[in-house]
């Protein structure tokens, strides 16, 4: 039987030009693989359009054959046997155009099933495929209305075992008669099989894929011309069965695909994107909202925070939604090295300067077209700070050791815990160069001034920590997120993730983590906290501490608005009022 080309189709239909299908075919040539596969990974068709043109390869030369035979048979009754398998072909081509269309494996057999038991006039039809590798015939076999099983036996077994070897039509009379049948199949469907048409699913290509079988004929014998019909649609249900394992592979490659790059965007997101800050609170979120607005300039930033807050996450955010982006971020810590390692870290040095020294480059060459993160720049000695203010004015660096000025174009983002206001005053730090880097200043609040992201904080830190170290556990009680929320946190996010990731450690095989398994600062800090009211000696006065704390806190968190704070105490705004006025607290 005929097939057009594929590349051909595909010509006709205005979808590629001739360059392209001849640059396909020796993209094919080089690497191999199937022609509309690479067609649609170039982007050149859409997969859509592929479709379309696969299911027009479908052979119809069978058709205009029958109909040039009608025409010129004069006997009636021949032509009207003629005119019957036209219309029988053309309802089934028409159900071909469907399947292939159709790419659902086991939905396709079925439908390829029952459309040659009604064409040919059969109680019930089988396709047995080859599985090559463990060189089996198999089947999913309806049993009853919902229910199928999977049948599978050697695959020289049986008729279809036969046909599948020979590439032979076999048409059997009487099955049980036959040596070659394989009774299992009946026994397992609990069918009788009295009669049976066997055909190959072959390939064009001269492959047999399998046997496309109809049994037990409604009406006698299957005849010479149901052979030459199953045949054909065998041959039709082969391109079919390739069709639809070919997009198997195609979806298969392309979904691959898509994972691979949906964990690589997670992997740098992960770590990166705004989408892994966490943190609702007011406070950080006027941080992102700076981060947002200037991440994109070329301006200098200066990242201040306490211990832990999350400065060098914050360097790298500005640094990845940069147009910077694509360049290094090489981050460089001047606090841990004595000033002249630094001083050949930060400019690189050159071959020989001490015994055994090698030429490198210095961080900031390496760093150029990117973004240079000097973590606690607060510590960098004088003289260093001389150096630095030098090379950023020039924009270019003198290896240790050497002559040559190189040009860099960097990006500072500097972070520091440290007050460098307090530090000019006291001549530690030079202002030119504070205000060189300060063009910009992000300043992140520490936890203890936004406990509203520490539950969200826990829960991310509980997913990490669950992953980490496999276990299932779900959350924190009530009791130990109050403590949580509760605690001072000296150093910030970085020791709640430690709390979290070593209670998730200790939790066993619980669920919901308790408070026992938590640090034991974080139980005796409530305890000092308590201890700061139960000081106040009578009961009064440490209500009163505790009301004036609450109140402070919740005025400052509704932006000082008295009427969203009365509520959010629990208390009338009069009430408020009232107390506010007894303790004599501002704004009362
Ligand atoms: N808002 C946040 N959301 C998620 N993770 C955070 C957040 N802030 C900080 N972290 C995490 O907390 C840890 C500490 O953050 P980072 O190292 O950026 O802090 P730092 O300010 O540079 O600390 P140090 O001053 O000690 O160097 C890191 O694991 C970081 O990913
Ligand atoms: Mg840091």
């Amino acid at each position: 039987m005929r097939r057009k080309r594929i590349g051909a189709i595909l010509i006709e239909r205005g979808l590629i030009t001739e360059a392209q299908l001849n640059e396909a075919l020796g993209a094919q040539a080089a690497s191999g693989g199937l022609l509309g596969q690479i067609l649609v990974r170039r982007g050149e068709v859409a997969e859509e359009d592929l479709i379309n043109a696969l299911s027009i390869q479908f052979d119809l030369s069978l058709l205009y054959d029958l109909f040039d035979q009608a025409v010129a048979v004069s006997d009636p009754a021949a032509r009207d046997g003629i005119r019957l398998r036209i219309q029988r072909l053309s309802l089934l081509l028409k159900s071909i155009a469907a399947i292939s269309a159709e790419r659902d494996f086991d939905f396709l057999l079925e439908i390829l099933c029952r459309e040659a038991a009604t064409v040919l006039g059969a109680e019930r039809s089988t396709i047995f495929l080859l599985d090559p590798q463990k060189k089996e015939l198999w089947s999913r076999i309806a049993l009853g209305l919902e229910k199928k099983a999977e049948i599978r036996f050697a695959a020289g077994r049986g008729i279809a075992g036969h046909v599948t070897k020979t590439g032979q039509v076999v048409n059997v009379t009487d099955a049980y008669a036959d040596p070659r049948f394989n009774r299992e199949v009946d026994e397992k469907t609990g069918y009788k099989t009295k009669n049976l048409l066997a055909a190959p699913l072959g390939t064009k290509e001269g492959k047999v894929l399998g046997s496309f079988q109809v049994i037990n004929k409604r009406a006698g014998a299957f005849t010479g011309e149901d052979e030459e019909l199953l045949q054909f649609l065998a041959s039709q249900a082969a391109s079919a069965i390739e069709n639809v394992q070919y997009f198997d592979d195609l979806r298969r490659a392309q979904d691959s695909l898509a994972r691979e790059n949906a964990t690589l965007r997670e992997q740098v997101g992960r770590r990166f994107t705004f989408a892994n800050i966490v943190g609702i609170s007011a406070k950080l979120q006027e941080a992102l909202r700076l981060v947002n607005e200037i991440c994109d300039s070329p301006v200098n930033v200066l990242i201040t925070g306490e211990s832990g807050t999350g400065k060098e996450l914050i360097a790298r955010t500005v640094h990845y939604n940069s147009s910077r982006r694509e360049a290094a971020f090489v981050a460089l810590n001047c606090a841990a090295l004595p000033e002249t390692l630094l001083e050949s870290e930060l400019f690189g040095i050159e071959k020989g300067v001490a015994t055994g020294v090698e030429r490198r480059a210095g961080k900031m060459e390496l760093a150029n077209g990117g973004t240079l993160f000097m973590d606690e720049i607060g510590d960098m000695s004088p003289s260093m700070q001389a150096k630095m203010l030098r090379a950023l004015q020039e924009r270019e660096v003198v290896r240790v050791g050497g002559a040559k000025a190189i040009p860099v174009d960097i990006r500072v983002v500097a972070a520091t815990n440290r007050d460098l206001k307090a530090d000019i005053a006291a001549a530690k730090f030079r202002e030119d160069l504070y205000y060189r880097l300060n063009v910009v200043n992000i300043h992140i609040p520490p936890l203890r001034d936004r406990r509203e992201d520490i539950p969200l904080l826990v829960e991310y830190f509980l997913g990490q920590a669950r992953e980490k170290l496999g276990k299932n556990v779900r959350r924190f009680s009530s009791e130990a997120l109050d403590l949580l929320k509760g605690f001072e946190w000296p150093g910030n996010v970085r020791e709640l993730e430690n709390e979290v990731l070593r209670a998730v450690a200790l939790s066993g095989g619980a669920q919901v983590i308790g408070k026992d398994v938590l640090s034991e600062k974080l139980l005796e800090g409530t305890t000092a906290k308590f201890r700061k009211y139960k000081q106040l000696g009578a009961m009064p006065a440490a209500v009163q501490g505790i009301e004036m704390e609450m109140i402070s806190e919740y005025l400052e968190k509704t932006g000082g608005n008295k009427e969203r704070a009365a509520k959010l105490l629990g208390i009338s705004r009069e009430g408020l009022r009232k107390k506010m006025k007894k303790y004599g607290m501002a704004g009362a």
